[in-house]
This record gives structure tokens, sequence and C-alpha cells, in this order.
């Protein structure tokens, strides 16, 4: 096990990350839920859908996935020749487990004259049993691509599918999964929140429940976020994503306050515990012994690869 290796506590990591990319020719890829120490030191900072643009496109000979394993996974599968890394393969996800493959299969069978829209955060075995993949920044655009009376099945994200069926009038079937991170804020304590701060723009992910999505100024993937923040007029804002993304949102604006929305625990903030298993020390080590690799079966990448092209392709229709 790579994680019972010591780090020599005088090391310099970021200097020596930075010689190991280069020796190697890495690409560092880091969502933008990745602590700040690992944003600072990641080749691209992105969204699901950035990052999946970028691993395809690299003529990096080893990608480093610093997000959790549903986002290395589909760099695998969309870039197969390249040596994957990712620091800690316990990052996994609630919301694609929330999605079992034999249970998934059964829902299809229930409804077989529907198109299955799937969001990028499943596994490779859900996205080969899928027709199209999607992204929070390209979701609703996929489903109004189709047509109005086109039967559709949304999964695994309830939150976000039903955000998109409010959006496009349209009556997708949603499977009832849920992402940890996002069901949790309370509305009782963001209503306080706003009374405290009544110039702040409340600014939320669509994973978020439909209560919390009803007192949004703005919904958006965490790009969008990012980018309103950015070119908002407003000074103060209240972030219902995970704490992550503020980082980014700070050094783009430093003059302007971002408060992270709590979370219904004793907790102040909302971080999610997969993307923050990933460490400098973990990132460190992968990059030494080029381990954990992400080793796949070619068959299912074969599968997946499918769904997934297809969402790229309509992204890049659609100019995103
Ligand atoms: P995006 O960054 O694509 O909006 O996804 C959010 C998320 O929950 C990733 O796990
Ligand atoms: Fe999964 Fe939610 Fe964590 Fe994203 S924030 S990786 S959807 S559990």
């Amino acid at each position: 096990m790579l994680l019972d290796k010591e780090v020599d506590p005088s090391l310099d990591l970021f200097e020596e990350i930075k010689t190991l990319k280069k020796e190697k020719n890495v690409l560092l890829l880091a969502h933008y839920y990745q602590n700040n120490d690992i944003q600072d030191i990641a080749d691209y900072i992105g969204d699901s859908l950035g990052l999946a643009q970028q691993a395809q496109k690299t003529n990096a000979d080893i990608i480093l996935f610093a997000g959790v394993h549903f986002m290395a996974e589909t760099a695998k599968i969309l870039n197969p020749t390249k040596k994957v890394l990712i620091p800690d393969l316990n990052a996994g996800c609630s919301l694609a487990d929330s999605c079992p493959t034999d249970k998934f299969k059964e829902f299809k069978e229930k409804h077989p004259d529907h198109i299955i829209i799937t969001y990028i955060n499943c596994t490779a075995e859900i996205k080969a049993l899928s027709d199209i993949i999607c992204t929070s920044s390209n979701a609703v655009q996929i489903v109004e691509s189709l047509p109005k009376d086109q039967k559709i099945i949304f999964a695994p994200d309830k939150n976000l599918g039903a955000y998109i069926n409010k959006k496009t009038k349209r009556n997708m079937v949603l499977w009832d999964g849920t992402c940890m991170v996002h069901e949790i804020f309370s509305l009782e304590k963001l209503i306080k929140l706003k009374v405290q701060n009544p110039k702040a723009k409340i600014i939320a992910h669509p994973e978020c429940e439909e209560a919390i999505l009803e007192h949004a100024d703005f919904i958006g993937s965490t790009t969008a976020l990012l980018n309103y923040s950015k070119k908002s007029d407003d000074k103060e804002f209240i972030v219902l994503t995970e704490t992550g993304i503020l980082h980014q949102m700070q050094k783009a604006s430093p003059n302007k306050t971002f408060i992270p929305a709590p979370p219904n625990n004793s907790c102040a903030c909302n971080d999610c515990p997969y993307m923050k298993l990933n460490t400098l020390e973990k990132i460190y080590l992968s990059l030494k012994y080029e381990q954990p690799e992400l080793v796949m079966n070619v068959d299912l990448m074969e599968k997946a690869k499918r769904p997934i092209l297809k969402m790229l392709e309509l992204s890049a229709k659609f100019g995103l």
C-alpha cells in the first residue's frame, strides 16, 4: 500500500511534484472540490466536462487525476493509451454508489422505449448502459436537443433530474439517487444566513434539493457558479456547493465575499469526504511510484465510450 509509505517531512512537496511532473510528462488534473494546495499545483482545474475534455486531448504520458474514481475512469476511457493515476483508490462518490448496475438494468428493462441520459457521476458500467452522458454544464442543452415527445430516463441524480424537468418542461423518469454533499444543505440555516447577509446573492449547484434551489438567484455547474461570481457586480455570495470551489472564487475576485452555506449537521461547511481523500503527500507518492494505476476492462471501456463521445460531440456543437 502506497499510503503506508512515509513521506520525508523536510521535502518541499510542491517542488518534488513539479519535478516529477516534468520528468514523467504528466498532466495533473484537479476538480474544483480538491484542497487548495492541490488546486495550486494542478495543470488544469475544472468541472467534470472541462476535465473530460482535457483528458481526451492531452499528449502527456501520464494523467494524474486529483478527483474521484468516476472522473479518472472517464479520463481512461477517453484516452486509453495513457497511464491514469489516482492518488487514492477509495475516492469514490455517493451518487455513483446510489446506482448499482443490476438494479439499473432492471429499471432500464421496465422502460424499454426510453432514451437513457446519465449524469457523468456514475460508474463505467452504468455509462455502458446509457445512450448519452451529461454533466451539470450541458445537461439542460442535451435534454433540449431531443424531440419534446422523446421518453427519457435520467440517472442517477434525482435533484439534477428534477431541476432539468422543471427547466425544460419535460417529464423524464428519474433514478432515485443523490449526492451526500448537496442533499444536506440546511434550508433553515440558509434563510438565517440570508437574513444576516441581505445583499448576498445565493448561488447553488443543481445537485441541491428543490427546496434549496427555489431560493437561489443563480443555479449552475461549478464552472458556471465561478463564472457568475466573476462577472457579477454583486459583492457577496452565499455558495451552495462543496467548499473547494471557494478557493478559485476568492482568487478570481479578492474583493468579494464568499460565504459557504452550512449543512444540517454540526459542521460549518460542506466538504466531500471522497474528494478530500486526496492530499499532496498521496499525489507525490502516486507520481513517484506510478501507483495506484487505474486499470479497466477493454470491452467495458469501449461500451462506456460511445455515450461519453456523444456528450462531447453535442457539447462542441453547443460551443461548450
Ligand atoms: P461539476 O463540477 O461538473 O459541476 O460537478 C460537481 C460534482 O459534484 C462533481 O462531483
Ligand atoms: Fe460524488 Fe457528491 Fe462528492 Fe461529487 S460532491 S464526488 S457527486 S459525493
